[in-house]
């Protein structure tokens, strides 16, 4: 069992108040949960690094074969020890400080048979304790611990520590969000960059390949494919689907991916596929920055629609950075028109679970 470099700060946080709901959670119970899940997302990306230090510093090799790890759904779904015991390390210390919350993490969730959403109005700790294991595993930096603190149903709480990027984004309702707790999101807020007016031309479109690799003519992975060439294909290509889009990129987590929407780095994020615990903290990151969220399969009258919500375990999820207000729009309505440009372009994908 790996050993937290610090140890977890004291708090006054009464465990006869932690099964509360948020209309009963004050201020500053909800200031000492967030200072809690910060100290706790600083050491549990620690042991990332101390595991990380390990395998550079000891006999492994960069050959992913040399590497501990077990497969789950298939050979690019995989659960390294790191994962175990960061998860067991983080859900000990949650259990200790706040007895009633629920907690859910996904090495526990996917170790049972169960694929039911179980995220309720209780205040919940939704958390992955490696996000990019396949990144980890492979020694490239984009990896992280992304821990979230949930009540009636919603993130308020997000803390994401990505240790060998240096980054550590944290947020908490109605207090900001932040990289490294001094650097506010988005990075530019003097203003707040406008989207393009032509988007998602001059747009940065991040986007997941995932795990599902069926070589079905009109499955899952050819639907991505499909999606990402219309995004990035010249405008005018592709029936008119064309986006043009600036960059595509892959970064290998989805929480990062959402980090960096927050910070602006990315315009879009369009993924399907992924859980809860993959986008909680992002989620709650993302909209205390300004940013949207809403879902990836293009309604049917997606060009007037409202922008639905995104279902937290919905699996499939298309955000948007903070914008600033153009010259004939909101940032709000620079934020839906993008929307509506992505819809327009990417194609519906599958990805069904029990009771969502
Ligand atoms: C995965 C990553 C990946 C996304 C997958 C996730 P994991 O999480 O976030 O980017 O495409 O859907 O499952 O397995 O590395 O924690
Ligand atoms: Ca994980």
């Amino acid at each position: 069992m790996l050993v937290a470099n610090e140890s977890l700060p004291t708090s006054t946080y009464a465990s006869s108040r932690d099964n509360c709901t948020m209309a009963e959670i004050t201020d500053q119970d909800l200031a000492d949960i967030y200072a809690f899940a910060v100290q706790l997302g600083k050491d549990a990306g620690n042991l990332l690094m101390q595991a990380m230090r390990q395998r550079i510093d000891g006999t492994f090799t960069t050959n992913p074969a040399s590497i501990d790890f077990a497969e789950k759904e298939n050979s690019v779904d995989i659960v390294t020890k790191t994962d175990n015991e960061v998860e067991a390390f983080i859900h000990d210390a949650v259990s200790k400080r706040f007895p009633s919350h629920q907690f859910i993490g996904e090495e526990t969730y996917s170790a049972g048979a169960s694929r039911e959403y179980l995220v309720d109005g209780r205040p919940t700790w939704i958390v992955d304790p490696l996000d990019g294991t396949v990144n980890f595993t492979h020694l490239f930096p984009m990896f992280c611990v992304s821990i979230a603190f949930a009540v009636n149903g919603k993130p308020v709480i997000g803390v994401i520590n990505a240790p060998f990027m240096n980054q550590l984004f944290t947020s908490c309702k109605g207090r900001g969000a932040w990289l490294n707790e001094t650097q506010p999101l988005p990075l530019i807020q003097n203003p707040v960059p406008p989207m393009p007016a032509n988007a998602p031309s001059g747009c940065t479109f991040s986007c997941e390949w995932g795990k599902d690799r069926r070589d079905r003519p009109d499955g899952n992975l050819s639907r991505k494919v499909e999606s990402f060439v219309n995004m990035a294909c010249e405008r005018g290509g592709r029936g008119g689907k064309g986006g043009m889009v600036h960059g595509v990129r892959s970064l290998g987590s989805a929480t990062l991916d959402l980090a960096y929407t927050a910070m602006g780095s990315f315009d879009i994020w369009w993924e399907g596929g992924c859980w809860e615990w993959d986008v909680a903290a992002g989620f709650a990151l993302l909209e205390e920055a300004g940013g949207l969220v809403t879902i990836a399969n293009p309604p049917e009258n997606y060009e007037t629609c409202t922008i639905p919500d995104a279902h937290l375990g919905g699996r499939l999820y298309l955000a948007i950075r903070p914008a600033g207000p153009g010259p004939d729009e909101t940032g709000r309505e620079a934020q839906e028109r993008t929307i509506r440009e992505v819809w327009k372009r990417v194609r519906d994908l599958d990805y069904t679970r029990p009771g969502v």
